[in-house]
């Protein structure tokens, strides 16, 4: 990758610099659970406390410029997924609620007997927000995944798939092993059967530039805090569609998109936040990303994303490379998920494994006790951790790179396990 090294950033997190209370800085694998943020999101976050704390849409500075904070904040999140207007853009506390407000109204255009198709490698906020629709009698169906690399059984889709099938709910990348899911090649079989298509893409923003348009899916959601923000939820749609649906509102708030799915106060110091997390990629698109490919048709904050992403992919790709490398050297380590590094376009850099002495939890607890994060469990991902048979053993240990993780962490970490193996 051109000239990133994470040394070169990791002085804008001032969580990296935390200790460890031995004089060590912690070492965070658990970007998928949440990444640290930068001064700038910190400083964000503050200024608006500071001189911008108002409610919406009066005459008087603060509330100007609490305006102004949303707007910059849909104009961030737009240039970020390539959506064609900030207006697609609504805000939330998170995917999971936003996701749950989507199912709802969906449904209210829906009758007994429509059917939406899930998967068994779903986070539960992709599953249970449309599982809840059964009790209005609509059917759900589920797509399966091979247990022997944890991809999509994609070419299973069209025997799903029929006329009464009303939306496909799927996931851009799994949080627990890590696969990327071929959302344009699901996307065209559902539209041809007339379906709409939902992505999660909650752990595919972290890791790759995301185009909603180049996806040609319908709704998309992410949250903020997994790409170096704050706790704020992310849901794109299509203007026509949720111009069209019915959400749940109160009766005074804004007809149209996005108003009229932002139930409620926003986390107004969030937004802000969010904004400067999206300025940090950018920046880091600016220093970093001259020569990692050309755009075309993307200018300004929306190629420097692009950019800023490509190296981030890039960086991250090569750093799992070789923590797969060392992962697998360790005797009696299973690594779930694809392992084989001409397939790494279709993974994110986050192992799943199991080691045959000891459990996850132990794991987890010895890294905790070494200054390490890293998660075990199912991660919410319950569906595939059931698929998986790991339900009664604990799940998995989860181990999550980020672009601020160096070469000397991982090898840290490789030698913990090592020693653990
Ligand atoms: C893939 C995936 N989807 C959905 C979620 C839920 O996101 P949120 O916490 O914003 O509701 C998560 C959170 O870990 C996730 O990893």
């Amino acid at each position: 990758m051109p000239n990133f090294s994470p040394e070169q950033i990791r002085h804008q997190f001032p969580a990296l610099s935390e200790s460890d209370g031995r004089g060590q800085p912690l070492i965070y694998f658990d970007g998928p659970g949440g990444t640290q943020v930068t001064a700038g999101v910190i400083a964000a976050m503050a200024a608006y406390l500071t001189n911008a704390n108002a409610n919406t849409h009066a005459a008087f500075l603060t509330s100007q410029r609490t305006d102004a904070t949303l707007a910059a904040a849909h104009e961030a999140l737009a240039d970020f997924l390539n959506a064609p207007s900030p207006n697609e853009i609504v805000f939330g506390p998170n995917m999971t609620t936003l996701t749950f407000a989507l199912s709802r109204a969906l449904a209210r255009t829906w009758r007994p007997g429509d059917e939406v198709i899930i998967t068994w490698l779903d986070h539960d906020a992709n599953v249970a927000p449309w599982l809840a629709l059964e009790e209005q009698g609509i059917v759900i169906r589920r797509l399966d995944f091979d247990p022997a690399d944890c991809t999509l059984r994609v070419e299973q889709l069209d025997g799903l798939l029929n006329e009464r099938t009303r939306l496909v709910a799927v996931g851009g990348a799994s949080n627990a092993v890590g696969t990327v899911n071929p959302i344009p090649a699901i996307v065209a079989r559902a539209h041809a059967a007339g379906a709409l298509v939902f992505v999660d893409a909650v752990h595919l923003a972290p890791h790759f530039p995301i185009d909603v348009q180049a996806l040609g899916c319908d709704f998309l959601a992410c949250s903020v805090y997994k790409f170096y923000g704050p706790h704020v939820g992310v849901l794109w749609g299509r203007y026509d569609l949720l111009d069209r649906l019915p959400a749940y509102k109160v009766r005074p708030s804004d007809p149209h998109p996005p108003g009229k799915w932002m139930t409620g106060t926003q986390n107004h110091e969030g937004l802000a936040g969010s904004t400067a997390a999206i300025d940090y990629l950018a920046d880091l698109g600016r220093s970093f990303g001259a020569g990692v490919g050309s755009f075309p048709g993307l200018t300004g904050r929306r190629l420097a994303l692009k950019q800023a992403m490509t190296v981030i992919a890039g960086y991250e790709r090569g750093l799992f490379a070789h923590m797969l490398a060392g992962l697998q050297a360790i005797p009696g380590l299973t690594v779930y998920g694809i392992t084989d590094p001409s397939r790494f376009d279709d993974r994110a850099p986050t192992a799943a494994v199991r080691m045959a002495a000891r459990t996850p939890d132990e794991l987890s607890r010895r890294l905790a006790d070494l200054g390490i994060a890293a998660y075990a469990g199912h991660f919410y991902a319950v569906s595939v951790i059931e698929r998986l048979g790991l339900t009664d053993k604990g799940g998995v240990l989860r181990l999550g790179l980020s672009h601020y993780n160096t070469r000397h962490e991982v090898d840290k970490l490789l030698s913990i396990l090592s020693d653990l193996a």
